[in-house]
């Protein structure tokens, strides 16, 4: 149907609606037949000829919005508790490193982006899995041939965010029905995906009392003949942990197993804290297909240019055949900011190491600020993180006997202390909160008097 066409047949249907005759029942209420009408203008067309139907504009939404849930963003966006008036709100909720103002960008981000704008040569489209000089920056960034990692452009996807690359994995690998193994606790915006697409999601644990590595037994039992693929997030949201070269190795062997491709979560890659070692998976492996998901929105600090990519490591080619639906999945969108692929081969060889170490170091002497002054608390028990920008904190529920869960403690310090941590049930961790440790040294200190408060306040033996 062409556009003229569909316009008069939605004008047709206003009319009808607008001239409805109505039959009235024996207490003169209106007696009318309503059809139920989806929005698809083919529908429309089949309706045409139906005097009694009745448009009912905007009357619900699509049953894949209605399956769509990002439990962080819903619990933030939605929070109604009122702050304490007398004091100014901290929040230390959401995990945007921007926050982290102590450090500025470095100038060559800066300078790369506007010399994209002046050049107007990265105005226009790009092909929708990213410009090949972009490929090409993240291949060589990434490439690591003393351990056999070795990536050519057309093995890089450009996405928007870590998000998007994310999807286009799960959307590639899963059909409806099919699950994909996740982190608990873990970034809920796996399930959110999964869960729009009518994929299954199934548990595996991050263990507290074992420095939060992963337990790739409990792993093991997850798996079924629907299993597609395992996500492996490290370092990790909310835990702040690093997984020990072992524990990787053995979800590896899992893997190889199963026949199991791995997404590895790997956005805050190298984001560990002086003295922690970190490992990509991709270097670990020459038989499990890894598709490396980053962005340019922790470790570069950049989370608003919505800025990502997919490197996918597959020396055996296991995964050739799944490879070709990344290409049509990516049609869907047309490609990330073309400005931000102009500006990437200079962001990726020019941001010297020095501003990495610089961040990392900030956030390694935040951590320790908040675990000393958390540790000597009673009733709760902050567990040190080796990296990301999280430190999670266990609150022993029953020396709190006023609030039933993590969300009535969270806001509870909300309305009491103008505190804001997200309480981890939305990690599918109850009785945990989160804290996010970009702020500046100060605010840290600050946020930590007022939680020290609370928690002696409500504290029961
Ligand atoms: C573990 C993890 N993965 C992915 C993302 C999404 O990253 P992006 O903002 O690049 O979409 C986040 C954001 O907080 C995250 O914590």
């Amino acid at each position: 149907m062409n556009t003229e066409n569909s316009s008069r047949t939605i004008e047709a249907l206003k009319i009808k609606a607008i001239k409805k005759e109505c039959d009235l029942d024996v207490n003169g209420n209106e007696k009318v037949q309503k059809p139920v009408m989806t929005k698809n203008t083919f529908n429309v067309v089949d309706f045409l000829d139906d005097d009694e139907f009745k448009v009912e504009w905007g009357k619900d939404s699509s049953s894949f919005a209605k399956l769509t849930n990002n439990p962080v963003r819903r619990l933030i966006e939605q929070m109604r508790i009122e702050p304490n008036p007398a004091l100014q709100m901290i929040a230390l909720s959401i995990g945007d490193p921007v926050i982290l103002s102590d450090l500025g960008k470095p100038d060559t981000v800066k300078s790369a982006i506007i010399k994209c704008i002046e050049d107007k040569k990265f105005d226009g489209y790009t092909p929708s899995y990213g410009t090949e000089s972009a490929r090409k920056a993240v291949a060589e960034y990434y490439s690591r041939p003393s351990k056999q990692v070795v990536y050519k452009p057309s093995d890089i996807l450009l996405t928007n965010g870590c998000s998007q690359a994310l999807d286009l994995c799960i959307t590639c690998l899963a059909n409806p029905g099919d699950n994909i193994l996740i982190p608990r606790p873990g970034f809920s915006i796996y399930k959110t995906l999964a869960g729009t697409l009518g994929i299954n999601v199934k548990y595996y644990d991050h263990v507290e009392q074992n420095n939060w590595e992963i337990d790739v037994k409990g792993m093991e039992s997850q798996i079924d003949e629907r299993t597609v693929s395992i996500i492996v997030n490290n370092p990790s949201n909310p835990c702040g942990s690093v997984c020990s070269k072992k524990n990787l190795q053995n979800i590896i062997k899992l893997a190889e197993k199963y026949q199991l491709p791995i997404i590895a979560d790997e956005v805050y890659g190298e984001m560990v804290f002086p003295g922690n070692e970190f490992h990509f998976m991709s270097e670990l492996t020459q038989t499990v297909p890894i598709l490396s998901c980053n962005a340019l929105s922790k470790r570069f600090m950049l989370p608003g240019w919505r800025f990502g990519w997919i490197a996918i490591h597959d020396p055996q080619g296991h995964i050739k055949n799944v490879r070709l639906g990344f290409n049509d999945l990516t049609t869907r969108i047309l490609g990330p900011n073309s400005l931000v692929q102009g500006a990437l081969p200079e962001i990726l060889s020019t941001t010297p190491q020095s501003y990495y170490d610089d961040v990392m170091k900030l956030l390694a002497e935040n951590a320790d600020i908040v675990f000393e002054n958390l540790n000597k608390l009673p009733g709760i028990k902050p567990i040190k993180p080796s990296g990301a920008m999280y430190l999670m904190v266990r609150i022993d529920m029953h020396h709190f006997p006023q609030f039933r869960n993590d969300m009535e403690f969270s806001q509870a310090l909300i309305k009491e202390k103008s505190v804001f941590c997200l309480p981890a049930s939305v990690f599918e961790m109850p009785n945990y909160i989160r804290i996010v440790i970009t702020m500046k040294k100060e605010k840290i200190l600050e946020a930590c008097d007022r939680i020290i408060e609370f928690v002696n306040k409500h504290f029961k033996e």
